[in-house]
């Protein structure tokens, strides 16, 4: 592997806002980096792994930009332990990382795959080593493809078989990991998923999103008492959600806040579904699939909340009826009257605005709101049009300025926040590495560590350099 070190480490973005306190980070605040196992592993056919719905998905013609696919991804399988060493070297005290599914449960009769266990059991080890805590996904929303088969998250009995899986994972790892998180942000793998058709399986049959979502809360409910029975006392549980922010027209956001964030939160904070939401999801949902008991199942202690932000988008009523154009494919079923307007100011290459305001702004709003629950920023990133530049001595750098200041400024709003009363414990970075980026495969860069795809080649892009000089600067 080639590492290149930027001769100059850049200062803070020079329109960066300063903050105007002293470091609000509290003691063993968790500063580090994200990745998931689809994004970065590759070795799709290794050691008996098999084939996830996003396997599926990625060769299904037309689904992802440029028929890009996960079968090679940046190789981290093969690559793990140079690029374990670069997240050492960032000085970061915790790594975010997925346990990919298929390789763990490969075949339906649900037997562990030790090949599977043993790949991530080194993982752990080797963060140990480096002093850095695991913080584990148990689902990054490569569910297996029989279970896919088997009408995946529509099907209740997922949720079960998903326990079953967090079991195994608890009972191999569970004296050494930090942090459990049950799932990653269950909106996209329930809304973009059964409702639209942009991630994996793209059923696009919008309310029963509401369905899957309900099979994904029970799914987090029964991982949360799998990880407990079987993992001992040692590691926290958490669970991360992406909370839709949005701004504009007051009804518009209450209601994209009522579909897309109270689905998940009050089932999981408070034991309930909002009766508000069985209000407007009438005609297009029946609610039938939740069984007495489901709720108490749902609602478990947990430790912290993750909350992955990036972006705020602007909302308006429309003059379109509600329905029934709720019951088309749709991301926001029950949301059709609703009108998503183009976003003012800076965007990023995933044509997502900058607004760190929104992350201050979710924070407080969850600090007022669920107060009981501490927050981690569990990602926040952005993706830039990265290029490669070689200098006269042949070494060669990215020169990402506008992630710096995207992430001193998203860095100055949770400070902001820490300082008006917000729990918050830690703030990851998306991405360590570049990655497959979903339904836009490689070419959206998020990463502070460059990978060029034909080599496997990584270097350090200036971002990094400058989180570097950031964590060392702010960890206690
Ligand atoms: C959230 C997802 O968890 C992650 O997988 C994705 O790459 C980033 N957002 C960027 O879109």
């Amino acid at each position: 592997m080639t590492t290149t070190i930027p001769t100059t480490i850049p200062s803070v973005h020079p329109t960066a806002s300063p903050v105007a306190f002293p470091t609000a980070f509290p003691p063993n605040f968790m500063f580090g980096t994200a990745t998931s196992a689809y994004q970065i592993e590759g070795a799709a056919h290794e050691d008996c792994r098999t084939d996830s719905i996003w396997d599926t998905f990625s060769h299904t013609p037309g689904k992802v930009l440029h028929g890009d696919t996960g079968d090679v991804a940046i190789d981290f399988y093969h690559h793990w332990e140079d690029d374990l060493k670069l997240v050492r070297e960032l000085g970061g005290d915790t790594f975010r990382f997925s346990i990919g599914v298929p390789r763990i449960i490969p075949t339906p009769d649900g037997k562990p795959n030790q090949q599977g266990l043993d790949f991530y059991s080194r993982i752990v080890d080797k963060l140990l080593d480096y002093g850095i805590k695991p913080i584990v996904t148990l689902y990054h929303w490569d569910l297996p493809q029989y279970l896919g088969d088997q009408g995946g998250w529509l099907n209740r009995d997922t949720a079960y078989r998903m326990a079953d899986y967090a079991a195994i994972v608890a009972k191999e790892l569970g004296d050494r990991v930090d942090s459990f998180t049950t799932l990653n942000e269950p909106w996209c793998a329930s809304f973009l998923s059964y409702g639209g058709t942009e991630h994996a399986p793209g059923l696009g049959q919008g309310p029963v999103a509401f369905e899957a979502a309900h099979h994904l809360n029970l799914a987090h409910g029964l991982m949360c008492q799998a990880v407990r029975a079987y993992a001992g006392a040692k590691p926290q549980l958490s669970v991360v959600l992406n909370l839709q922010e949005n701004r504009g027209d007051s009804d518009a956001v209450h209601r994209l806040d009522l579909i897309g964030n109270r689905t998940f939160l009050d089932p999981m904070l408070r034991g309930y579904y909002p009766a508000e939401l069985f209000a407007v999801t009438q005609g297009i949902c029946d609610w039938s699939f939740v069984r007495d008991g489901d709720l108490q199942l749902i609602h478990q202690p947990i430790d912290w909340m993750g909350l992955n932000y990036y972006s705020t988008g602007l909302v308006a009523m429309s003059d379109r009826p509600q329905f029934p154009q709720s019951t088309a494919a749709s991301v926001n079923p029950g949301a059709s009257d609703i009108d998503h307007l183009p976003t003012p100011g800076e965007h990023t290459a995933m044509d997502w605005n900058i607004d760190p305001n929104g992350l201050y702004r979710q924070l407080m709003r969850m600090t007022n709101e669920y107060p009981e629950i501490p927050l981690v920023v569990a990602e926040n990133g952005i993706a830039c049009w990265d290029a490669v530049i070689t200098d006269a001595d042949g070494v060669k750098h990215v020169h990402d300025e506008q992630r710096i200041a995207y992430l001193h400024d998203h860095l100055a709003a949770v400070e902001r926040a820490l300082h008006d009363g917000a729990d918050v414990r830690g703030y990851f970075q998306w991405s360590m590495f570049d990655n497959f980026e979903w339904a836009f495969g490689y070419e959206r860069r998020f990463g502070i560590v460059y990978v060029d795809y034909s080599t496997q080649e990584r270097i350090r892009k200036d971002s990094f350099a400058w989180f570097r000089r950031y964590i060392a600067e702010h960890r206690s």
